[in-house]
Formats: structure tokens, C-alpha cells, sequence
């Protein structure tokens, strides 16, 4: 299966190490697909030449509006080749995103093209049904593109070394893939929290259609293992 690989280098690198980056990338041959999501300042630096990967944005404005300081809006970020966008990851969640403006960012993501990364997270290590469908529920409100990626990154496997079981990590795919499919759209379900080179082959024993890598995407060698299938 053709996997979704995502790395997310969230507030960190500079300009030597997103030239670096670049180089490594378009070395590379992979048969997933790769997508890298660099702080915004730092995406003139990529020119890719592979097919498959593609530039992603790790937010995106809810609307057009000019008079939104700080924000950055679609016709932007496709002035940049960006593809994809990360919404409503649980940092940003942290610091006041709502579930009704995860809905507003994805709702125009796709009206402009750009394919959102949904994150869904769980903030305690019990698996909360409810809690769970209702983001998934929320986050397609507005969604009009029937095909949408979501990514399962439960808050405490973000960042701590820790992960979930593969048998967790296939509950939540089912219980995002079947509320998804009940309301008439079809999910990829990725995976995020703590995906390294080491428990890579571990976590590609679940359902998940691909990964979101935060910590990794620092180490370009685990990174660049992980690129290529290991
Ligand atoms: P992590 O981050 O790989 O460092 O856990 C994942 C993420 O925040 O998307």
C-alpha cells in the first residue's frame, strides 16, 4: 500500500537546514507519497522534482480577509505549490482553535484547492468513543470534497516517546473511517505520535494509511530511513 508520510517540522530549522532538506528530497525515491510542512517563511526554499511530494502548510486562515494580521490565506499558499494543509492540530488547539473554526479552515482549504490534514486527538490514554466522533462529526460540518485525510494523534503520544498499541491505533482508524463513511465521505486515516525509525515497522502494523512525524523530521537520517520505506 501506497503510505502518506508527513513530516511536520512544526517552529524549528533554519535556512541552511531547509536548503538541506530540499537537496536530501530530490534525491530521494520513494514510492509513498511525502509531504513536508515547513514553517511558512521557509517554503520558497523547496522546488521539488519528484511527482510524489508535495509542499504542506501547517495552518491555514479560516477565510480571504485582508484585514487578518498574521494570517495566511489559500491564494498564498498556492502562489507556493502548497497541496495540503494541517488543520486543527492539537498545538494549535491548545492555544484556542474551536472545533467550529477547524470546521471554517477545512470547509475553505477545499474550496481553494488544498487538501486538509485533519488532526483528531484524544487527550487521556482511555479511548473516548464520543469525544471522538464528535470531532470527526464537527471537522466535516462544512466539508464539501467527499475525500478527506485525517490524522489520529493522541495528545499524550505527541512528543513523549510514548505510543498507543496498534490495537488502539485501529479502534480509533474505525471508529474515524465508519462516522466518516456514515456521513457520506471517504477517510484516509493517518497516524501521528511519536513515529520513529525505531518503531516504525511496530506502527506500520496497523491500519494506518500513512504518519505524521513532528520529533523525527528534525533527524534527517531517521527521517530520510523512514522516506524511503527503511
Ligand atoms: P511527534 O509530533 O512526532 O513529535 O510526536 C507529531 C505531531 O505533533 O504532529
Amino acid at each position: 500500500m501506497q503510505k502518506l508520510l508527513v513530516a511536520n517540522f512544526k517552529m524549528n530549522g533554519n535556512k541552511n537546514f531547509y536548503k538541506k532538506v530540499n537537496k536530501e528530497i530530490n534525491k530521494l525515491k520513494s514510492k509513498d507519497t511525502v509531504i513536508l510542512c515547513p514553517p511558512f517563511v521557509y517554503m520558497p526554499f523547496f522546488k521539488f522534482k519528484n511527482k510524489n511530494v508535495f509542499l504542506g502548510s501547517q495552518d491555514i486562515a479560516e477565510i480571504d480577509n485582508k484585514k487578518s494580521t498574521g494570517q495566511i490565506n489559500a491564494a498564498m499558499l498556492n502562489e507556493f505549490a502548497v497541496n495540503y494543509s494541517i488543520i486543527g492540530h492539537s498545538e494549535r488547539r491548545a492555544n484556542g482553535e474551536s472545533d467550529e473554526l477547524i470546521a471554517k479552515k477545512i470547509q475553505y482549504a477545499q474550496k481553494n484547492g488544498i487538501i486538509p490534514i485533519v488532526c483528531i486527538g484524544l487527550k487521556t490514554k482511555t479511548l473516548k468513543v464520543d469525544f471522538l466522533v464528535e470531532q470527526v462529526k464537527s471537522a466535516l460540518s462544512l466539508a464539501e470534497n467527499k475525500d478527506i485525510i485525517f490524522a489520529y494523534e493522541p495528545n499524550w503520544a505527541i512528543g513523549s516517546g510514548v505510543q498507543p498499541t496498534v490495537k488502539n491505533i485501529d479502534k480509533v482508524i474505525d471508529v474515524i473511517k465508519t462516522t466518516a463513511s456514515e456521513l457520506g465521505f471517504n477517510a484516509t486515516v493517518l497516524y501521528g505520535g511519536s513515529v520513529n525509525a525505531s518503531n516504525f515497522e511496530e506502527v506500520s502494523k496497523s491500519k494506518a494509511e500513512g504518519f505524521l512525524m513532528g520529533t523525527v523530521s528534525l533527524k534527517l537520517d531517521e527521517l530520510f530511513k523512514i522516506f524511503k520505506g527503511i
